[in-house]
């Protein structure tokens, strides 16, 4: 049975702010033209993330959801932008030009919506076009046929990596479990849509797992890129668990690195935060007399 969607929360934010900006990033200056596309949640509380962060276009921009409240939030705060109150699968099927990035933010199992959403994509994608893809840990047993699929490939890719096998111990071992979820669910997401999509970004926060892909049909060879993917790789949030004690601390550096490298205005960062203006005054204002030093 579907969970419903528990809102917004410290690490949600976090976990959708690294992964806008790491998608900033891969995309080196040039994103593809085509839609963005995400699931409204509650809130819509990615607005900020693709208006204000990515610089979206409303015309290319539509936020689908079975539940209508987020959508009447995009209505009131974005009016250009587009919603459609039904399933993503459809939008997907209608879709009338080329996808930049879709947000498969279902937060719940990789069960048959999930998977046909995905294939629904695949004609839609472009060079350097983005897939993210969030899911609960620990409800895989509930969907089996996929989770079963997700396994054979760990499997499969032990015994191609034999060395890894001591590292993630035996097959109930939660590393194994893990390693299971993230290789086995980019591997089947690759298959649905084509080869040319690399896992280029992954994260844990809570109790979900992101999954970032990217088209690099014509990244691979661009050096622009490489060096950009080469140097993102060992940053630190790669894989991480955002633990909710480091939350905060967390949000805070990102405040300042927007302020600093991004160059980012008070009102800009709240809303690719999705916080009050206040809060990010107060930590620019702490961060200002010397308070984090
Ligand atoms: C986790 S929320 C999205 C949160 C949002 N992306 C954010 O960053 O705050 C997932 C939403 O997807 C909706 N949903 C689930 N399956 C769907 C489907 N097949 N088509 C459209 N909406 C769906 C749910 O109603 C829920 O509001």
């Amino acid at each position: 049975m579907a969970r419903p969607y528990p809102g917004e929360s410290d690490p949600k934010r976090l976990a959708r702010a690294l992964m806008y900006r790491r998608i900033r990033k891969l995309w080196i200056g040039k994103p593809p033209e085509g839609y963005v596309i995400t699931l409204a949640g509650s809130e819509a509380a990615e607005i900020g993330a693709i208006r204000d962060y990515l610089g979206w276009s409303p015309h290319h921009t539509i936020f689908v959801d079975t539940d209508k409240t987020g959508l009447d939030v995009v209505n009131k705060s974005w009016p250009l932008a587009r919603t459609h109150h039904g399933k993503i699968e459809t939008v997907l099927k209608d879709l009338d030009g080329p996808v930049a990035f879709v947000n498969f933010d279902f937060m719940g199992s990789f069960n048959e919506t999930v998977m046909s959403s995905i294939s629904a994509v695949r004609s839609h994608l472009v060079p350097a076009s983005i897939i993210a893809y969030t899911f609960s840990r620990g409800h895989e047993a509930e969907h089996t046929p996929n989770w079963d699929k997700a396994r054979v490939i760990m499997k499969g890719f032990l015994a191609r990596n034999p060395w890894m096998t001591t590292a993630v111990g035996d097959e109930n071992s939660s590393t194994y479990l893990e390693a299971s979820r993230f290789l086995g669910y980019a591997e089947l997401i690759r298959k649905a849509v084509r080869k040319d999509m690399r896992l280029v970004y992954f994260l844990r926060y809570n109790r979900m797992g992101v999954l970032v892909l990217q088209d690099t049909s014509q990244l691979e060879s661009n050096r622009h890129w490489k060096a950009v993917f080469n140097d993102l790789m060992p940053e630190e949030k790669t894989g991480d668990v955002v633990a909710t004690s480091d939350t905060k601390a967390t949000i805070k550096n990102l405040i300042i690195e927007l302020f600093t490298g991004e160059k980012m205005t008070t009102p800009q960062i709240a809303s690719f935060l999705n916080l009050p203006s206040l809060a990010v005054r107060a930590y620019r204002a702490n961060w200002t007399r010397g308070a984090y030093d």
